[in-house]
């Protein structure tokens, strides 16, 4: 397919603040001279946060890496992922119809959308909302047949549920996505034959309890949306208690730095100061060593504690003394609780 820049493009591009932040940490995170191998999340960011590529975020991406503008656009015009032309502003559908999701009625699909989205992929719908078109495999073969409706799967689709579906989107709700037949996610269509009893407690899988729990599935990116929750309850299940570690571990085992970030996520830091025994200064000490985080502390061991400390110096009593771990698991803890409970439990 011959891929071309719109006839009609806009005066200019810019991210949004948030977004320009990201994409600064996403260039730091490359060494001197090596800038140009953060084009594609970029690239990406551009169109998470426009719906399309167009020529002057092309040139703006190229000035933001020393890129020369032909560079960026070999890339941009490369990837099928990249769209170079306006969309729908809700959504870009992608139809599978490769041979499993057509065996499964992926021409159906196909009709519902050119007959409620526009008659030829690629072209908007009357009221600028959906455009779509039909790609290849998208891997989930075994939920055949499927779409890829924003950032999210939905699967073991028919024509009347798609319908649904985008008759939901249109009304600005956030549908379920992932297996729409009831399937928790690729097990036999007639139900668990072995490991059963093994699923966990929740409705959905991974993926569709983190889309409902964000209330999204199709929202431009501006760079200012929430984290994502972090399954900390669970996490912590599967660790060992901090007591057992410290009986476990040898007294000539050495210090190991904890797991460490270049930058908060999303920019936004946890207040460490809510920490007893953590001041403005020691904060600042603890984010130039890439701890933003109460999740980051709670999952320090003895060996990390050690590592903590030596760096701190006589700063660093306060990890053991007023106990930053246990303070932070608490926290986590208490935060997770609270977000299952306001988010999943009114499913
Ligand atoms: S054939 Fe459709 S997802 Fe693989």
């Amino acid at each position: 397919m011959l891929r071309r820049l719109h006839p009609d493009q806009p005066e200019s591009f810019a991210f949004t603040p948030a977004n320009l932040e990201w994409a600064k940490r996403q260039i730091a995170k490359y060494p001197e001279g090596r800038q140009a191998s953060a084009v594609i999340p970029l690239l990406m960011r551009v169109q998470e946060q426009e719906g399309w590529i167009s020529k002057p975020a092309i040139e703006h991406v190229a000035g933001m890496l020393g890129m020369p503008y032909i560079r960026v656009l070999e890339v941009a015009t490369f990837y099928f992922q990249f769209q170079l032309a306006p969309r729908g502003s809700v959504a870009h559908v992608h139809v599978c119809g490769t041979t499993s999701c057509m065996l499964c009625g992926a021409e159906d699909l196909i009709a519902v959308c050119e007959r409620v989205i526009a008659p030829e992929p690629f072209m908007v719908s009357e009221d600028g909302k959906f455009s779509w078109e039909e790609v290849e495999c998208l891997g989930a073969c075994s939920n055949a047949p499927m779409a890829l409706i924003g950032k999210d799967y939905y699967e073991d689709l028919t024509a009347e549920r798609f319908e649904e579906i985008l008759e939901a989107l249109r009304r600005g709700e956030v549908p379920r996505p992932g297996p729409q037949n009831g399937r928790f996610s690729s097990e036999p269509l007639g139900g668990l034959t072995s490991l059963e009893g093994t699923r966990p407690g929740h409705k959905g899988n991974a993926s569709v309890e983190l889309a409902l729990a964000l209330g999204d599935t199709v929202k431009r990116i501006t760079g200012d949306e929430p984290s994502p929750p972090v399954p900390h309850a669970e996490l912590q299940a599967v660790e060992p208690a901090r007591d057992d570690v410290t009986e476990e571990r040898s007294a000539d085992e050495p210090a190991a730095p904890p797991f460490r970030l270049d930058a908060p996520r999303d920019g936004r830091p946890d207040d460490l100061k809510l920490l007893k025994g953590i001041g403005p200064k020691l904060e600042a000490r603890l984010n130039a060593l890439g701890i933003y985080h109460f999740d980051q502390i709670a999952s320090w061991g003895p060996a990390e504690i050690e590592w903590v400390q030596a760096e701190l110096g006589p700063a660093g009593m306060g990890v053991l003394k007023e106990d930053f771990v246990d303070q932070a698991r608490a926290l986590v803890e208490s935060s997770g609780t609270a977000y299952t409970q306001r988010k999943l439990g009114s499913d």
